[in-house]
This record gives structure tokens, C-alpha cells and sequence, in this order.
């Protein structure tokens, strides 16, 4: 083998935007120990839960897998017109299922929360590294649309931002055409889709290809942070038993952090769009995704993933997060 094959390519820069939230909580895990990715900060946005809990679930699973060094901004408490509507019966009520993360705890040192807000962090980072971050939505777009509307060229000043959002054909899992993310803040996503800030979108359309189940878990090394994931994960199946009957999981947010970034090609099917995101008063529509005519931006939307090859790259990453020396 020659040296220019050996040497794999540097690790991506990436921005995580997160409402820590369990399938959150797995994104974050991996995405702060898979090599090919360089964590440059996370940043919390109300969603599964209450700001506060999202900030310490946050940083308190940094520091479990030894990465208290990545900065946390502390984003939108609240969206951007609407009251906040949280998710205590499908993420628990701090967010992590059974498990409630604490802050404290000495030996795991301390995060590195910024006085920055995560809508001038993420500013202030894109354009001092034009091109170069990636940004991964993984909650209510609330701090992207803030950004925005302060001036960002969040399309243009990035390398790709991706969201884990919407639904084109699939029922939706908060009204019958509207998925979560979406719902809580429509405003935030309309804003996003109509500036173009969003280059590609992960729906449940492609996330819900793939159901974990308690047994798939097995295979993680037993390890205090496995237990908390396994703990976590528990309540999410309860959760999707009742409402989806279905024995196991949606992992969203980490099947969309892999096949955007890890493993491209476990997406079997793209297409483009012009989407709108209703902001109508009715709470049966708004938060819905339509398609528009009126010339914004389109959109790449990922629709089909490989359940399989998903299933196997997931479980190996994870185990691997969960086996870091802190945890
Ligand atoms: C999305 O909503 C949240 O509950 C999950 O964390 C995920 O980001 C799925 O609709
Ligand atoms: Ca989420």
C-alpha cells in the first residue's frame, strides 16, 4: 500500500445542534468519538425537553466519553413565536428515558459551556472558517432561523448543513402530517427553508426505515455508559410500543448524523424539493411540509436508507463511544 492511500482523509468539521433528547444523546456519543469527524461545538436548543436539561445532558455526556473539551453554547429556550411544547412522554423527563444525568461529578472534569448564544456562536464560527463547517441539525431549527434573521449566509458560509426534520409521505409522529422537529418551532423551519440554509433534509420518510430493537443492543461492551444508553433506549421502545407498535425504536438523529457524514452511501434514495413549512394558527397543520412554487431555494431530501447496513454501522459505533475510557 503506498502512503498517500494510508493516510485517511481529515476529520470533518462539524457544529452538532441538538435537543438532548435519547436518540440525541446517541448522535452526540458517536459524533464525539468517530474519528472521521472534528467536533468543533454542539449547540443546545429547546425541543424533547427544557433548555436547562439539554445543556447538562449535553455536557455531562461530553465529559463521559473524555470530550469536555468541546465547547457548548446554550441556544433558544423557547421558539421563535410559539410556546414551547416538550416531550416528556417519549424522551423522559430530563430528556435520557429511565436515566436522569446529573451535572456534577469531580473526576469527569468540566465542560466548556460558552457565554456565547448558539445563534452567534454558529455566526461566529462559519464565517471565521468560510466553507469549511458542517452543520447538523438534530432539534427545532430555532437557532439556525435565528441566525439567519440575524445575517448569517448559513448556505453560503458552509460546507453543508443538514437537518433531521419534516415528512414528506410518511404519517407524521406529532399530527398526522407533521413530524416533531418540524412542529415545535414552524416558523424557525419555514425561515431556514425559505433563506435556502438547509441543503439537505433527513425526514422520517428515510429515518423510519430502520427500527432498533432492545435485542440489538446486546452486542454493546457492558460498560456504566452502556448501561445509561440501554436504560435510556428501554424508554424510547416503551414509548414507540404504544404510539407505533412497533417492538423497538426510531433512532433518528443518529441514523441521520451517519448517513450524512459516516456512511453516504447507506442512503438508497434522494430527491429534490421546493418545500414550505405551514405557519398557519391551526395546530393540526402547521409544522406540516408542502411543496412550494413560490422560486426559493431547493433542497436535497433523503427518503430511502439501508436498514441493514445502518443497523450494523450504528451498533459498532456506538459500542466503541460507550467503551471510552471515562465511561
Ligand atoms: C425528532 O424529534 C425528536 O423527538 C427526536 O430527537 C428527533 O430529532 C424525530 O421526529
Ligand atoms: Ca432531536
Amino acid at each position: 500500500m503506498d502512503a498517500e492511500a494510508a493516510t485517511p482523509p481529515p476529520a470533518r468539521p462539524l457544529i452538532l445542534d441538538v435537543d438532548t433528547g435519547i436518540d440525541d444523546m446517541i448522535a452526540l456519543l458517536i459524533a464525539a468519538t468517530s474519528p472521521e469527524i472534528n467536533l468543533r461545538g454542539v449547540t443546545c436548543v429547546a425541543g424533547n425537553v427544557e433548555i436547562h436539561h439539554v445543556a447538562r445532558n449535553t455536557g455531562k455526556l461530553l465529559r463521559m466519553v473524555g470530550r469536555g473539551d468541546v465547547p457548548v453554547s446554550i441556544g433558544a429556550a423557547r421558539p421563535l413565536q410559539r410556546r414551547l411544547r416538550t416531550a416528556p412522554d417519549t424522551h423522559g423527563p430530563t430528556g435520557t428515558g429511565y436515566v436522569e444525568l446529573r451535572g456534577e461529578d469531580r473526576q469527569l472534569g468540566t465542560t466548556e459551556y460558552t457565554a456565547i448564544p448558539a445563534s452567534r456562536y454558529l455566526g461566529a464560527h462559519v464565517s471565521r472558517h468560510p466553507g469549511e463547517v458542517t452543520v447538523v441539525a438534530l432539534g427545532p431549527l430555532t437557532n439556525l432561523a435565528a441566525a439567519t434573521q440575524q445575517g448569517v449566509d448559513l448556505a453560503g458560509a458552509t460546507r453543508e448543513v443538514i437537518w433531521m426534520g419534516g415528512t414528506l409521505e410518511e404519517r407524521g409522529n406529532t399530527t398526522e402530517t407533521g413530524e416533531w422537529n418540524a412542529c415545535v418551532d414552524p416558523e424557525a423551519a419555514e425561515i431556514c427553508l425559505k433563506a435556502g440554509s438547509i441543503h439537505r433534509i433527513f425526514p422520517l420518510d428515510a429515518t423510519q426505515d430502520v427500527v432498533f430493537a432492545m435485542d440489538d443492543l446486546a452486542a454493546l461492551p457492558d460498560t456504566h455508559l452502556a448501561g445509561i444508553v440501554r436504560d435510556a433506549v428501554r424508554f424510547y421502545v416503551g414509548f414507540h410500543q404504544q404510539a407505533d407498535g412497533i417492538n423497538g425504536a426510531y433512532l433518528h438523529d443518529p441514523v441521520v448524523l451517519i448517513a450524512s457524514l459516516l456512511r453516504p452511501d447507506l442512503v438508497t434514495e434522494q430527491v429534490t424539493e421546493t418545500l414550505a413549512c405551514d405557519t398557519s394558527s391551526d395546530p393540526y397543520l402547521a409544522g406540516s411540509l408542502y411543496r412550494s412554487e413560490d422560486g426559493r431555494p431547493t433542497t436535497s431530501v433523503a427518503v430511502a436508507i439501508d436498514p441493514d447496513g445502518m443497523k450494523a454501522e450504528l451498533i459498532a459505533r456506538l459500542g466503541r463511544a460507550v467503551s471510552a475510557p471515562y465511561s
